[in-house]
């Protein structure tokens, strides 16, 4: 299995922009620029317009991330037939790939993660703020990461959610210390404090990062790298 996601010292909060929320004129100088900035992954939002009412990126635009920058990539589907969408995904170059649990049942859902571990990638399994913990049951087990959405999927720039942090210390104590926490949606210098604090040791972040700038600064805030 892939490994790039775990070879970070356990309980180090790792960073992932949200390349969704940068300048798309010029995403391959904006994925440098983070990597510069000290990111560890790069998060790539993928809709459909279908399981969410906006449209973003395909596999080429993947393929071209991979050129640009050496972070790890995360790519998210939030589309409402993640099948159709592994192979190119993960052959685009992708590390993690992780769906969402609304739009597969639970045993498909683990067909899924083996799929996307045969192709060489991680894989994640995300749920909206609505959905309950228990939809996971039959992944939590499986996956190598559980994505907490914190915000109704679609956009950037969203205000944070903070009724899915007992999610978040719920899913901390039901995961094995090989599988990552991550959270998505709002996190700013506060929220990544109260996400950290619950368990999350991923934290995606897109305006609070690409809008800003003074982002290597932003980067080591959000890790909680305050200065002493
Ligand atoms: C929302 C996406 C997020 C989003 C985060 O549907 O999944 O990854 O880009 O952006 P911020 O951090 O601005 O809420
Ligand atoms: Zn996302």
């Amino acid at each position: 299995m892939p490994t790039e996601l775990f070879q970070h010292p356990p309980h180090l909060p790792l960073i992932a922009p949200s390349i969704l929320a940068a300048d798309f004129a010029k995403l391959g100088d904006e994925a440098a620029d983070v990597e510069r900035c000290g990111a560890d992954l790069l998060h790539v939002d993928v809709m459909d317009g279908h399981f969410v009412p906006n449209l973003t990126m395909g596999p080429d635009a993947v393929q071209a991330l991979k050129k640009s920058c050496g972070l790890v990539l995360d790519v998210h589907l939030m589309v409402s037939e993640p099948w159709q969408f592994i192979d190119p995904f993960c052959k685009a170059g992708t590390n993690n790939l992780t769906f969402h649990i609304e739009v597969v049942p639970g045993g498909l859902a683990v067909d899924l993660i083996k799929r996307i571990h045969d192709l060489g990638c991680t894989a994640g399994v995300s749920l909206n703020p609505d959905t309950p913990v228990e939809t996971l049951k039959a992944v939590w087990g499986v996956a190598d990461l559980i994505l907490v959405m914190s915000v109704h999927p679609g956009f950037t720039g969203q205000q944070f959610i903070p009724e899915v942090l007992s999610k978040v210390q719920f899913l901390r104590h039901e995961l094995g210390p090989h599988q990552r926490l991550e959270i998505d949606g709002g996190i700013g210098i506060r929220t990544a404090h109260q996400a950290l604090s619950a368990g999350a040791d991923i934290l995606v972040a897109g305006a609070a990062i690409f809008r800003n700038p003074q982002r290597a600064e932003t980067i080591k805030l959000l890790r909680g790298d305050y200065p002493r």
